[in-house]
């Protein structure tokens, strides 16, 4: 027991190596070693680490508040942007609208008009006549020269004066004879009965040529019996011998055009 204290009380007193009184004896801080030697947590440990806990837990709350107020804000944000995008489209499809319905209105309101009807109504009708005349302009390559003349021989069958509006079309006309040499190249020709350049439709039976000039009665080759004006025959025509016959203007046959070099 005597042992005991002196040995105690020598510790106590002991010097370090170096020579220095040890330091003042902690006796919490000693149990709190002892316990952690043990394995066991002091409750100043516990209270430090749940502080810390709690500081770490209320830190996170306070950054997911701040994280959420960002992301709503934004949100809001992009909200408002996507509204007013959304207004703007709105009020341009209302001008397209009002742009199409004011067009619609003009288009009725022109097709109610006469004049524009009859502009449309000429343009069609001369539309209709340029393609009706193209498939005549088409086959241009066919002309064939003979003497000082090119001569179309058109099969399609059309009324004298259409005839003439179509040579006219491709700066021609119907075909003038005024030789039998002509006559005959003619007559070899042709595929079926065709209108020539001569009328007497300005005075009756006083013949004209379309260059103007007067049937001239040593070159004529009117079939026999012919020119008989039966009805109102005021128009000439080939039959396929080469023979003349006068025939109604309004007759359709093929036609013959001549343009002079
Ligand atoms: C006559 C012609 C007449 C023709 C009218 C013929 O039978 O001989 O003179 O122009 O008919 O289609
Ligand atoms: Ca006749």
């Amino acid at each position: 027991m005597e042992l005991t204290e002196d040995y105690e009380n020598l510790r106590k007193f002991r010097l370090d190596g170096d020579g220095h009184r040890p330091q003042k004896r902690n006796p919490e801080r000693e149990v709190g070693l002892a316990e952690l030697d043990q394995g066991k947590l002091s409750p100043r440990v516990l209270y430090t680490a749940l502080g810390l806990c709690i500081l770490l837990s209320v830190l996170t709350l306070i950054i997911a508040v701040i994280l959420m107020m960002q992301m709503w804000s934004e949100t809001k944000r992009l909200d408002a942007g996507f509204q007013e995008e959304l207004s703007n489209w709105k009020s341009k499809n209302r001008e397209v609208n009002n742009t199409i319905m004011e067009l619609q209105s003009e288009i009725s309101h022109l097709w109610s008009n006469r004049e524009v009807n009859n502009t449309i109504m000429e343009l069609q009708s001369e539309i209709s006549h340029l393609w009706s005349n193209l498939s005549l302009v088409q086959s241009i390559s066919q002309w064939k020269l003979f003497k000082q003349s090119l001569y179309y021989f058109a099969t399609n069958k059309i009324t004298w004066d259409k005839a003439q509006e179509i040579c006219a079309f491709m700066g021609a006309k119907l075909v003038v004879i005024k030789s039998g040499d002509v006559k005959e190249y003619i007559r070899g020709n042709i595929k079926c009965e065709h209108w020539i350049g001569l009328s007497d439709a300005a005075e009756e039976g006083n013949w004209h040529w379309v260059d103007g000039t007067k049937l001239d009665p040593n070159v004529m080759f009117w079939r026999s019996g012919e020119p008989n004006g039966a009805g109102k025959e005021n128009c000439a025509q080939m039959y396929m011998d080469g023979s003349w016959n006068d025939v109604s203007c309004s007759s359709k046959l093929c036609s013959i055009c001549e343009k002079r070099k």
